[in-house]
């Protein structure tokens, strides 16, 4: 797979945020290694994966953070957030309760990055139409009040996952 000696242009971190269980953990494998699975275990602490992308010409390495949505679960804050450069605030469309809780997602990552961070806002699992508790409407209203880069995506059926990731690094870049 000759890409040893690819010369990395730009790494941008990029952290992911949100409710236990809205699908962190999965828009992640699907964006880094294509992966889904139904039996996610929730995340202890923190990880992160790396994909090098090609934006413009330049070879671009995005590192993704995911940490645990349960508060006990949760690393240093302030470490999960030092260099980033970019953020995704995700909640379930079909739990309401995720999406009540972005204005405390959002003070926490303002009171802790960078001022000039590029969020975004991700509306997951909208395979599960018939459940959806969220409208479109009302996240494109709270994003646009609160400037934030919107999209609805579905890890399970990998709807918009490579897209809202490019989009927020192309937005970075
Ligand atoms: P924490 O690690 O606790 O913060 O959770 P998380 O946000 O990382 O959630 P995770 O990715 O572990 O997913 C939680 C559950 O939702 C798992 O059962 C996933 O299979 C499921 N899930 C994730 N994304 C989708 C999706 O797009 N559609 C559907 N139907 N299920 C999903």
């Amino acid at each position: 797979y000759g890409d040893y000696n690819l010369k990395i242009d730009y790494v941008f971190k990029v952290v992911l945020i949100g409710d236990s269980a809205v699908g962190k953990t999965q828009l992640l494998a699907r964006f880094a290694r294509n992966e889904f699975s139904v039996d996610s275990k929730a995340t202890i602490g923190v990880e992160f994966q790396t994909k090098t992308l090609i934006i413009d010409n330049k070879t671009i390495k995005a590192q993704i953070w995911d940490t645990a949505g349960q508060e006990r679960y949760r690393a240093v804050t302030s470490a999960y957030y030092r260099g980033a450069v970019g953020a995704m605030i995700v909640y379930d469309m079909t739990k309401r309760q995720s999406f009540d809780h972005l204005a405390r997602w959002l003070e926490e990552l303002r009171g802790h990055a960078d001022k000039n961070i590029v969020i975004m806002l991700i509306g997951n699992k909208c395979d599960l139409s018939s459940l959806r508790a969220v409208p479109t409407e009302d996240a494109e209203e709270f994003a646009q009040r609160e400037n934030l880069f919107f999209m609805e995506t579905s890890a399970l059926e990998s709807t918009n996952v490579e897209t809202c990731f490019l989009t927020i690094l192309t937005e970075i870049y």
